[in-house]
């Protein structure tokens, strides 16, 4: 079964705790956090302490996505925040490896992310040490941008090269999911789906989760 994480970029950040509870109530398996830093991406969002804030309010897993450089100096305030995931995208790590067992060693699962145009070959060397791949379907930065169409066969190669040597591997996919894209993400093997606009941007977020997920079981 498909896990449905809706993206709080999209909710309303005064009442951040509300949301997280809405959405948990709601039926989300996971909440997704997407960590800005106006430089890797142009955007700025938040920082470890807002993760913090969030933690009491929710038991679901939360999935810290870091859209920033230098992702090693702050992976460990993560981690202490309440961090159960955390991913760093390939592009910003020099030292990827070395990034991906700091987060181990920091008490999180680890997750790569792949911008659209980055190819799922760069995984090839380090991905049985990943318990996550986050394939980004839009360019990382803002939410309710459209789906990249092009990302579907990199699902598939990230599915078929992992399920020889990480079949456990959870694949994630990250931007203009809907009812109609979470089915055809989900067709072709990703098993977490990311929904900002989709959730946040509905009255009816329970509605706005079981449409999702009725689209991913379809
Ligand atoms: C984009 C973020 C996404 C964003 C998705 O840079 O990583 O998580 O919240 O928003 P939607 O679902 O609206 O495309
Ligand atoms: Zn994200």
């Amino acid at each position: 079964m498909v896990k449905i994480a809706p993206s709080i970029l999209s909710s309303d950040f005064s009442r951040l705790d509300r949301e997280v509870v809405e959405a948990e109530r709601g039926g989300a398996d996971w909440i997704h956090v997407d960590v800005m830093d106006g430089r890797f991406v142009p955007n700025i969002t938040i920082g470890p302490r807002i993760v913090e804030s969030i933690r009491p309010h929710t038991t679901l897993p939360l999935d810290v996505h870091l859209m920033i450089e230098e992702p090693d100096r702050y992976i460990p305030a993560f981690a202490k925040s309440g961090a159960d995931w955390i991913s760093v995208h390939q592009e910003a790590c020099p030292h990827l490896h070395r990034t991906v067992h700091l987060i181990k060693e920091q008490g999180a699962r680890a997750g790569v992310v792949l911008n659209p145009a980055t190819p799922a070959s760069v995984l090839e060397p380090i991905l049985p040490d990943l318990d996550l791949v986050l394939l980004m379907t839009v360019n990382p930065g803002f939410g309710g941008q459209e789906f990249i169409p092009g990302v579907l066969d990199k699902i598939r190669e990230v599915r078929e090269r992992a399920d020889n040597r990480n079949p456990d591997l959870e694949i994630e996919v990250d931007g203009g999911i809907n009812p109609e894209t979470a089915a055809q993400t989900a067709s072709w093997g990703a098993t977490v789906l990311v929904a900002g606009s989709a959730v946040f941007g509905k009255e009816d977020r329970r509605e706005a989760i079981q449409a999702i997920r009725k689209g991913a079981e379809a």
